[in-house]
């Protein structure tokens, strides 16, 4: 299942996927997590150094060997250069599965050890001032929606991608690509005013949108939240003194985070699980059909020289247990 953590900047969506990310491992869930975030900090928040963060490849700067690799033999994609971020899968794309090895993982993921159990780590790389509201920017987060488009996940393995709330997310179908979506809201105006501007964006498109309350500190504030997205707030997290040793620099072990947190991240799990069982692959599907058609003609089809409309086979649904092209 496809897991996103959303948020105004600062709200704490980059501390709550980690730990997230961290106690599906302590399950024994197998974990592929993504930082598709404008500030690159999810490397760090799993314990990874500032230097190995600053070495981890980047997706972004990969997109060939992506698309390469995802275009496999598929007749409707002449070549990587048509292929867009939201350019779908059909007969004879290879596709990407969370518990495999592939030419894509082995480019851009690499294993991030939490307390014995490893995930896998991808970046989109960071972001430059330059790469602020120009095509780059796009391509970075494409390669993740890329990846989403092609993936065929199961119950109990999950991908969990750290991104941000601004309008950014709204420009690609990425926000659609989820089985559920963590709005991380502090309980402050601002923080609630994201939410309500990420739901008019989901309601077309059917998105299952959970509030996480964050640095929450008294019954005040959960009464001020549930007043203001009422039933959409699913729990919340206080202040965690863990979290604060681990900014410093002293992880402790993740079993000594506090009982109520822990509580929180199973909350969490729960209603990740419950939402897989709405998974709907043809309306998936739809959905990477209808934003590559967007996209096709407000960009792609000049960019790119050629029909895009033609790259989407009208067959082909992904589905668990479809057989790769070899
Ligand atoms: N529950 C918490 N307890 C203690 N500290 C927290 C908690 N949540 C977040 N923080 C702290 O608040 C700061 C911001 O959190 P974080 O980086 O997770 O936010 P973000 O939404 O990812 O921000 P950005 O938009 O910059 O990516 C961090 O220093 C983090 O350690
Ligand atoms: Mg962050």
């Amino acid at each position: 299942m496809k897991i996103a953590f959303v948020g105004k900047g600062g709200s704490g969506k980059t501390t709550l996927s980690s730990l997230f990310i961290r106690h599906l491992a302590a399950t024994g869930a197998p974990v592929v997590a993504i930082d598709a975030d404008i500030n690159q900090h999810l490397a760090t928040a799993l314990g990874l150094s500032e230097d190995e963060a600053a070495a981890l490849p980047a997706m972004g700067e990969r997109l060939r060997l992506i698309k390469d690799y995802l275009r496999g033999s598929n007749p409707r994609i002449a070549s990587a250069e048509t292929m867009i971020k939201t350019t779908p899968p059909g007969e004879g794309s290879r596709l990407l599965r969370v518990r495999e090895n592939n030419p894509v993982y082995d480019a851009c993921a690499r294993p991030v050890e939490l307390d014995g159990d490893v995930v896998r780590l991808m970046v989109t790389g960071s972001f430059t001032d330059a790469d602020l509201g120009v095509a780059c920017y796009h391509s970075k987060t494409g390669a993740v929606e890329l990846c989403l488009n092609h993936l065929v996940d199961g119950r109990d393995e999950y991908v969990v991608v750290d991104m941000t709330a601004g309008s950014d997310s709204f420009a690609s179908g990425m926000f659609t690509r989820f089985d559920i979506t963590f709005l991380v809201a502090e309980p402050t105006r601002k923080g609630v005013s994201v939410y309500r501007q990420y739901k008019e964006y989901a309601r077309d498109f059917g998105i299952v949108l959970k509030v996480v309350g964050n640095k929450v500190q008294g019954q005040d504030d959960i009464d001020f939240l549930r007043a203001e997205v009422g039933d959409d707030l699913l729990v919340t997290v206080g202040h965690s003194d863990w979290v604060r040793s681990m900014e410093k620099g002293r992880p402790p072990r993740f079993e000594f985070l506090e009982d109520a947190n822990r509580r929180s991240l199973r909350v969490l799990q729960v209603a990740a699980d419950t939402t897989y069982d709405l998974r709907d692959w043809e309306r998936y599907m739809r959905q990477m059909v209808h934003f590559h058609l967007r996209n096709a003609t407000s960009w792609g089809n000049e960019r790119t020289g050629a029909d895009l409309a033609a790259q989407i086979d009208p067959g082909f649904v992904l589905r668990e247990g479809l057989v790769a092209a070899v």
